[in-house]
């Protein structure tokens, strides 16, 4: 029989099917760096109160560096019948160490050690994951810039609705990334406090510095209720909202990719280097990388779901189902930032088909509210012109003719208001440019963005 680090009361060995079952080392062991940051900090709190002496102090930190370079090595000799990282981690600074390594879990609890680790884990995570989406957002931008002037067709109810700027479109897909971006440094406030010093739930009888402590580990500062600290989970929750609302805006823009890249559309080509091919049809070439990341999505929402079902009517203050909080968590961070790397890697290699978009945009009369528009301008109320401008639709559609091309003449017996220079907002070029106040698709408009977001990209 091993001996467990609480093994004082037992009469029996655990069974050995239920030590496995209870054990998260295999999954844990991901917060081992952060682990060890926590436990040094907490020793040095130790001994600034007295409760360790300085050379206890050196001995631990020494050791426990020396586990962190054991462990990133891959030598480290992880145990399950020592449950978890903590327990693993302990136990061998103990055996390392000696004496001194018993005395670090003074006026500590797992319960207070596992949340500040998950803690610290998550805000490493959030600034990573902040840092992909602005690498994404430059790509948009680059991209945006470039293409400020390309004309595409937009889209309601996927039928053609008035033409846009393939430049605007992009700056969109950036608007939802700020929108996510600034959601995940709210997150991190709330992700940003340390549990640490609430011990088991009901806080420590030695008089501990939690301030320091909190200050050592650039925590904003200690929970403030012991009971709270231990049991609460709603930053890894909120953590999971936020990364599915990234994934929710990926999977659009992935479903919109993969749209366009069909033959149908044939608006974009993606790189060969993120699509693969068919083993049986030597024509395809697929945009996995997209459907992959629309799939993707999936996992990320049921995380969010699982995580909020296993809190639901849980009493206070720590139980073990909160052990089941880090598969899901762990899944939604390596998947919310592969998927941005992806997006993020593939975006400045996608190539536009200008010619492709111009022609689309040409059919289904998108250009037929700007004639309304200008019949508005002379006078006309917009129903009627609404009317109006539906007959020549009308007439355009039985003849094959886009509004461009119906002649003068036949246009002036819809409404005599039409005069010669209709033709210029029956142009593509003509309805983006006069859409050009702020927000507006026209090119100086999307310039415009492109220069804000530059501004702010460069403060971020
Ligand atoms: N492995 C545990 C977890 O992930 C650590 C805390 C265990 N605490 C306890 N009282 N059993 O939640």
């Amino acid at each position: 029989i091993q001996q467990k680090p609480w093994g004082g009361r037992f009469e029996e060995a655990t069974d050995a099917f239920v030590e496995a079952f209870t054990a998260s080392v295999d999954f844990d062991k991901r917060l081992a760096s952060h682990d060890i940051r926590g436990s040094i900090a907490h020793a040095t709190m130790l001994e600034r109160l007295g409760l360790l002496t300085g050379e206890e102090l050196r001995a631990i930190v020494g050791g426990l560096e020396a586990i962190g370079a054991e462990i990133e090595a891959g030598e480290f000799p992880w145990s399950v019948s020592l449950e978890d990282v903590h327990m693993n981690i302990e136990a061998r600074l103990t055996q390392r160490i000696g004496e001194a390594g018993k005395k670090l879990h003074t006026g500590r609890s797992r319960n207070d050690q596992v949340a500040t680790d998950v803690r610290l884990y998550l805000r490493t995570e959030i600034d990573r994951i902040c840092g992909l989406i602005l690498r994404l957002q430059t790509a948009l931008v680059d991209l945006a810039e470039r293409e400020a002037g390309t004309i595409m067709p937009g889209f309601t109810h996927l039928q053609v609705a008035q033409p846009v700027t393939f430049g605007h479109h992009m700056m969109a897909w950036y608007e939802m990334l700020s929108r996510d971006y600034d959601r995940l440094r709210d997150c991190r406030k709330r992700v940003n406090v340390m549990p640490l010093g609430a011990a088991a739930l009901a806080g420590s009888s030695f008089p501990l510095d939690r301030d320091y402590a909190a200050a050592l580990l650039d925590f904003s500062g200690p929970a403030a209720n012991s009971l709270d600290a231990v049991s609460d989970r709603d930053f890894a929750i909120e953590f999971a909202a936020c990364a599915s609302l990234v994934l929710m805006h990926l999977s659009r823009f992935s479903e919109e990719l993969i749209l366009w890249t069909s033959a149908q559309f044939g608006f974009v080509e993606l790189p060969d280097a993120f699509c693969t091919g068919s083993s049986i049809m030597p024509q395809k070439k697929n945009p996995d990388v997209p459907e992959l990341i629309r799939g993707k999505s999936a996992r990320v929402f049921g995380h969010l779901f699982a995580l909020l079902t296993l809190m639901k009517s849980q009493p206070l203050a720590y139980n073990k189902d909160n052990q089941e909080d880090k598969e899901p968590l762990f899944d939604t961070v390596d998947t919310v930032a592969g998927c941005l790397r992806a997006f993020a890697d593939m975006m400045p290699h996608v190539r536009p088909n200008r010619s492709a978009m111009y022609a689309s945009a040409r059919k289904g009369y998108a250009t037929a509210t700007d004639l309304a528009d200008y019949l508005v301008r002379r006078g006309t109320p917009f129903r009627d012109a609404h009317e109006i401008v539906g007959r020549a639709v009308r007439l355009g559609i039985d003849s094959g003719r886009d509004l461009a091309d119906i002649p003068l003449e036949e246009l002036r017996s819809l409404s005599d208001a039409i005069g010669p220079d209709v033709y210029q907002v029956l142009t593509l070029e003509g309805s983006v440019a006069a859409r050009s106040h702020p927000g507006g698709t026209a090119p100086d408009c999307v310039r415009r963005a492109v220069a804000d977001a530059r501004v702010r990209l460069a403060t971020l």
